[in-house]
C-alpha cells in the first residue's frame, strides 16, 4: 500500500511525511516541484529509507502524475502542493493561478482517470484529500462567530482566491464525477521547517539577526494558530474517517493578535537566547505599511471534526510556540541554508 503526497517538501507537507513514516510502514510517493518553498533538507532523516520515494515534478504535469499513479497505485492522494504566501500573491499572482488552480485541475484529471479504472475495494476505498485554508472564507470582524464549514466563500487575496477556486474544482469532481474527495480548511500553522517569510519564523530569524521585526499596520489582525503536527494528525483523521464530499475545518482555538504573537516570541527569545547587546528583542519591533487587502481576523470553529472524528489539538499556543522557538534555536544551520540567494532577493522586494 502507498499514498501519493504532493508538496511534501514544503512546510506542512514535510511535517506530514515525517509524522506519517514515524508511525506507518506504508510508502509515501512525494511529488514536489521544489520551488523556493520546497526543501529536501526537511526530509534528510529519510535518506536511504525505501518507504519514501521522492519525485521532482509539477502537479500540473498530467502525464507525469498519471505515470506515477499507474506505477505506484496509491490508495490515496493528498494534495498539499500550492503557492502559499499571501504577500507573494500580491506581488505576483501568476504562479498562484498556475499551481493552485490549473495545477489542481490537472491533478484532478489524472486522479479521475486513475480512479475510473480501479474496481472493487480499491475503487471504493480510494480517497483524494485536498488541503486548503481558512482564508477562503474571507475576513471576520471582532464580534462575528468563527468560520464554520457553512460560511460563505469570500476570498480577498489572490492566494485565497486561487485556493477557493481549487476547492470549488475539487467539490465539483465529487458532485459531477463521484470522485471520492474530502477537503480540509485549516487555520495558520506554525512549527518546525516553516519558511522564514511567514510571520513566526521571520520574527525569530530577524530577532536573532538583530534586524527589524516588521508588524503590518496596527498589528491587531487576528490569526488562529495551530501547531503543525496537530494539523497533520487532523489530516490523518480526515483521511481515515472523513465523509466523502465533505469539508472539515481545522483550527487551534488559539486566536491571537499579531502583536501579541510577536511579543510572546521576543519574551521567549529573551529568556532562551538573550541578545548580546543586553537589550530585549521587543526593542526591534517596527510598525510598517499594512498589507493591501489585509484580512482583519480569521477564526475557525473546529467543532465538526471534533464531533465526527474525535480530533482535537494536542498543543496549546503556549506549548507549541515554545517548542517552535526551541526548534529554530537548535536548527540555525537549516535557517542559514535557506536564507540566501533567491530568498534574499524576495525579502528585498517585499520590504524595501
Ligand atoms: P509551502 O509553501 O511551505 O510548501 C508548498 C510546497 O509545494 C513546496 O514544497 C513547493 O515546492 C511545492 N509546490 C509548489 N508548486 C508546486 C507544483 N506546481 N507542483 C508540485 N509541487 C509544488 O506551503 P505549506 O505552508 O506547507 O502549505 C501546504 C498546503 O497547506 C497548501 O495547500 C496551503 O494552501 C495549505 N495551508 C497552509 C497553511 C499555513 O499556515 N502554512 C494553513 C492552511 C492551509
Ligand atoms: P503570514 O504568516 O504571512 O500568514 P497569513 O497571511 O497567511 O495569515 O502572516 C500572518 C499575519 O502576520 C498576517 O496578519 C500578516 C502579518 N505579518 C506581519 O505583520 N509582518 C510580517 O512580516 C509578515 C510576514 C506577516
Amino acid at each position: 500500500m502507498s499514498i501519493l503526497v504532493t508538496g511534501g517538501a514544503g512546510f506542512i507537507g514535510s511535517n506530514f511525511v515525517l509524522d506519517w513514516l514515524a508511525d506507518s510502514e506504508e510508502t509515501v510517493i512525494n511529488l514536489d516541484k521544489l520551488t523556493y518553498a520546497g526543501n529536501l533538507q526537511n526530509l534528510e532523516s529519510l535518506n536511504g529509507d525505501g518507504r519514501h520515494v521522492f519525485v521532482r515534478g509539477d502537479i500540473g504535469d498530467q502525464v507525469l502524475v498519471s505515470r506515477l499513479l499507474e506505477e505506484y497505485r496509491p490508495r490515496a492522494v493528498l494534495n498539499f502542493a500550492a503557492e502559499s504566501h499571501v504577500d507573494r500573491s500580491i506581488l505576483g499572482p501568476d504562479e498562484f493561478v498556475q499551481t493552485n488552480i490549473v495545477g489542481t485541475f490537472r491533478l484532478l484529471e489524472a486522479v479521475r482517470a486513475y480512479w475510473n479504472a480501479l474496481d472493487g475495494d480499491a475503487k471504493t476505498d480510494f480517497r483524494l484529500l485536498h488541503v486548503s485554508t481558512d482564508e477562503v472564507y474571507g475576513t471576520l470582524n471582532a464580534s462575528e462567530p468563527a468560520f464554520t464549514e457553512e460560511h460563505q466563500y469570500q476570498p480577498n487575496s489572490p492566494y485565497s482566491a486561487s485556493k477557493a477556486a481549487s476547492d470549488h474544482l475539487v467539490r465539483s469532481y465529487f458532485h459531477t464525477y463521484g470522485l471520492p474527495v474530502v477537503t480540509t480548511n485549516c487555520s495558520n500553522n506554525y512549527g518546525p521547517y516553516h519558511f522564514p517569510e511567514k510571520l513566526i519564523p521571520l520574527i525569530i530569524h530577524n530577532a536573532l539577526a538583530g534586524s527589524a521585526l516588521p508588524i503590518y499596520g496596527d498589528g491587531q489582525q487576528v490569526r488562529d494558530w495551530l501547531y503543525v503536527s496537530d494539523h497533520c494528525a487532523a489530516i490523518r483523521a480526515v483521511l481515515a474517517g472523513g465523509r466523502l464530499g465533505e469539508t472539515y475545518n481545522i483550527g487551534g482555538w488559539n486566536e491571537k493578535p499579531n502583536i501579541e504573537v510577536v511579543r510572546t516570541l521576543c519574551t521567549i527569545l529573551d529568556e532562551l537566547s538573550p541578545a548580546e547587546t543586553g537589550k530585549s528583542y521587543l526593542e526591534q519591533i517596527t510598525f510598517v505599511k499594512d498589507r493591501p487587502g489585509h484580512d482583519r481576523r480569521y477564526a475557525i470553529d473546529a467543532g465538526k471534526i471534533e464531533r465526527e472524528l474525535g480530533w482535537k489539538p494536542a498543543e496549546t499556543f503556549e506549548t507549541g510556540i515554545r517548542k517552535t522557538v526551541e526548534w529554530y534555536l537548535a536548527n540555525q544551520a537549516w535557517v542559514k541554508n535557506i536564507t540566501s540567494g533567491q530568498y534574499l532577493e524576495w525579502v528585498e522586494a517585499q520590504y524595501s
